[in-house]
């Protein structure tokens, strides 16, 4: 197939053009030229700007698109107002911050959508969800039939700029005594980018539309069990102290990216108790297949080696600041 990958050279679109040219496909990268620029030396890349420059796709056509850094409505629409006539099929990177809450575990792409009140808004660190699901919908609106929305949770491997899951394998590498936080019975989903690659190229293939949730494993996955698997890879002396939500929150502690995969089950953020408990069973019976998460971490932490030792880490717990709240936590706990 003659695949267009909107993106395409930093982590997700990364991955999904290996798997594209590891099945056979011919690719052609469609993106600014300032990630990564020398990616893929020995495919065709087309310059622009998703927001402001199209023209080099024009008198184009390809079997498929696979958007992959679509983040804002009106642009997404104008894109696929363009591409409508010259792919068969759409495939748009979503997320699973495209539903209005997470209040029980197992919910399946019917769950209902956040709404954005102004189609306007650009505003994508406040309205992220919301402009995935306007973004979806326009899809739907001009390629009707043609779309398939992949709606992703949280995602690691190597080349992750986010860094959310990285940092519990290296945290645990690390060893010492770990802050875990809340309860070890938390469920916890993530989905090993490479997999997530390779089965988007299969469901381009098979040109399916509609939503899927892309969360892996295959399993009820907890914060325990998932600490507990970092250990038993990196053979570390890692001990696990867990300190409850309520003490992590009166300290501030900024879920999600400060303490990645933490969602603090109360106050405020109470309707995201389940944001990574949602049902894959729509894309396993699709063909999505898990690999053992003792291998994402493996292959994360080989990874992360290769990265200068001083480089800031984008998200987790700086090392001092995990002594201090360690500290404060046993003291308070002896205290009764
Ligand atoms: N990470 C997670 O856990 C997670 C979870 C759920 C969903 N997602 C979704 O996964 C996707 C993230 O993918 P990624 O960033 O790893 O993809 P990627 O395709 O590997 O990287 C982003 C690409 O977009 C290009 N780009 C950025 N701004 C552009 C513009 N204005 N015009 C043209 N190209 C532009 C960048 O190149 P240039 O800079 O050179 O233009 C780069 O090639 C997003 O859609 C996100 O919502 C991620």
């Amino acid at each position: 197939m003659k695949l267009l990958v909107i993106g395409g050279t930093i982590f997700v679109g990364h991955h999904i053009v290996e798997a594209a040219l590891r099945a056979g496909h011919e690719v052609t990268l469609f993106n600014r030229g300032q990630s990564n620029p020398d990616a893929f030396p020995e495919v065709e890349k087309l310059i622009g700007d998703r927001n402001s420059d199209l023209s080099a796709l024009e008198g184009r056509s390809w079997d498929a698109v696979i958007d992959t850094s679509g983040y804002i409505p009106k642009t997404v629409k104008r894109l696929a107002e363009l591409l409508a006539d010259r792919v068969e099929h759409y495939t748009f990177i979503s997320s699973i911050s495209v539903y209005k809450e997470f209040m029980k575990p197992g919910m399946d792409e019917n769950g209902p959508l956040l709404e954005l009140e102004d189609p306007d808004i650009e505003d994508v660190w406040n309205y992220y969800g919301e402009m995935k699901v306007l973004s979806e919908r326009h899809l739907d609106a001009i390629m009707p039939g043609r779309a398939l929305h992949l709606r992703s949770g949280l995602i690691a491997g190597p080349r992750d700029p986010m860094d959310r899951f990285t940092y519990w394998a290296t945290r645990v590498q690390r060893g010492g005594k770990v802050l875990a936080p809340g309860r070890p019975q938390d469920p916890i989903q993530i989905i090993d980018v490479r997999d997530l690659a390779a089965w988007t190229i299969a469901m381009v293939e098979a040109k399916h539309s509609g939503a899927f949730n892309v969360v892996g494993p295959d399993y009820p996955l907890t914060f325990e069990r998932l600490l507990n698997e970092c250990q038993s890879v990196t053979r570390s002396d890692a001990e696990f102290e867990w300190v409850n939500s309520d003490f992590l929150m009166n300290k501030k502690v900024i879920p999600w990216d400060e303490m990645p995969l933490w969602n603090p089950c109360q106050g405020e953020t109470a309707n995201m108790i389940y944001y990574l408990a949602q049902s894959n069973q729509k894309a396993l019976d699709h063909g999505l297949r898990i690999r053992p998460l003792a291998d994402t971490i493996r292959d994360v932490l080989a990874w992360d080696a290769t990265r200068p030792a001083d480089q800031i880490r984008s998200a987790g717990l700086a090392a001092k600041k995990e002594g201090r709240l360690l500290t404060e936590w046993l003291a308070n706990k002896e205290q009764g």
